[in-house]
């Protein structure tokens, strides 16, 4: 069978926030396999300014597009000036990753603007043109109900960030009832982990936190008792959704997941697989929000994303453990 995605030849694909984690391989996943497309990447770049958490206010960071051919287009999408460089360049397709993607992060008015309202400006740049938007949720929507999380239930945000993705879901859910032909897929991932997340700081996934943990100190340290659940999504997988989003014959939003459950208990196992003995030191949790167990419903997505998780954790570990030692050794 061909896909409309065999041929991209001379398309002209946007990824927001592309000098961030997701984006970044999203960018490099177009231009190894669609060589012919157009890749633009716009994002803010990471500057010194912080979080009062300490935490840097953008993540983007150059070294994750080092052998990026596209073009970069550096700009923030709060500002209307930065957007305007967008409006007349007739994207077929719009990947939007950029975010505050920081779950810590207590400036609701900043969280609000950068991932609801600017959302809403891209959709009207991606309406002008007819181009595809495929853009970013989170299982942050889901706050604390109970797994599996079902889209379309228990969507009740524990923190600002989780809100301002559901507000950009609700958005388009109204938008979609008035005109279904509007082309919008919303992908929902769980927490992914992977190649060029490093840059993400103390935000990067518990993977490569605890496996740099292992590596360096031998020693881990983990809430109590480890046993939390989290639905761990490779990065590889999360391309694949992308991609797929493509061709989805309907617009709507999915949960990107492995579909599994796995504790941080089992983050462990795994590294030690790899890693040999350490030692794991439990403390107590200081948040007072923490998602104890996701679990991402993927019942519909074969049929409607035609998408099928590839990687258990064991798996993407497996991939993923000679970069998590080079980072070790590196820094
Ligand atoms: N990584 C995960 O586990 C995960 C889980 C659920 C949802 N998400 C969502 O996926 C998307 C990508 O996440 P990521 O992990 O790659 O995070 P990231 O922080 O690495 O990437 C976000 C990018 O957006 C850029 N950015 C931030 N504010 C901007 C602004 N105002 N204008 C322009 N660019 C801006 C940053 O510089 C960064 O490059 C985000 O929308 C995030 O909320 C990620």
């Amino acid at each position: 069978m061909k896909y409309i995605y065999d041929d991209l030849a001379g398309k002209k694909i946007l990824i927001t926030g592309g000098a961030g984690f997701i984006g970044s391989n999203l960018a490099f996943y177009f231009q190894k396999h669609h060589p012919l497309a157009k890749v633009y990447v716009f994002d803010k770049f990471r500057s010194d300014e912080r979080f009062p958490n300490g935490h840097f206010k953008s993540l983007g960071h150059f070294q994750n597009l080092i052998g990026f051919k596209g073009e970069i287009i550096i700009g923030d999408i709060n500002n209307p000036q930065d957007l305007a460089l967008l409006e007349n360049r007739e994207f077929d397709y719009i990947f939007h990753q950029a975010a505050i993607s920081d779950t810590t992060v207590l400036d609701q008015e900043l969280i609000m603007k950068t991932n609801h309202i600017a959302f809403l400006k891209l959709l009207k740049i991606a309406q002008k043109h007819n181009a595809l938007m495929v853009y970013a949720s989170s299982a942050g929507t889901y706050g604390n109900s109970p797994a599996p999380n079902v889209v379309g239930a228990g969507e009740v945000p524990e923190n600002a960030y989780g809100f301002s993705k559901l507000c950009m879901d609700e958005s388009v859910r109204k938008i979609l009832a008035e005109d279904p032909q509007r082309r919008i897929i919303g992908l929902r991932y769980f927490n992914v982990y992977g190649h060029n997340e490093f840059h993400k700081g103390q935000t990067a996934s518990m993977i490569l936190q605890l496996g740099l943990q292992a590596i360096k100190n031998k020693k881990v340290r983990l809430f109590k008792h480890g046993e939390q659940k989290r639905d761990f999504v490779y990065i590889k997988d999360v391309i694949q959704a992308n991609v797929k989003a493509i061709e989805a014959p309907v617009s709507g939003i999915y949960n990107i997941g492995s579909g599994n459950a796995r504790s941080f208990n089992d983050i462990v196992s795994c590294l030690k697989a790899h890693l040999g003995e350490f030692e794991v030191e439990y403390f107590d949790n200081p948040y007072s929000f923490f998602q104890n167990h996701t679990e991402a419903d993927i019942s519909l997505n074969e049929e409607y994303l035609s998408y099928i998780p590839r990687f258990t954790l064991e798996d993407g570990i497996k991939q993923y453990i000679d970069e998590i030692k080079a980072i070790a050794e590196k820094y």
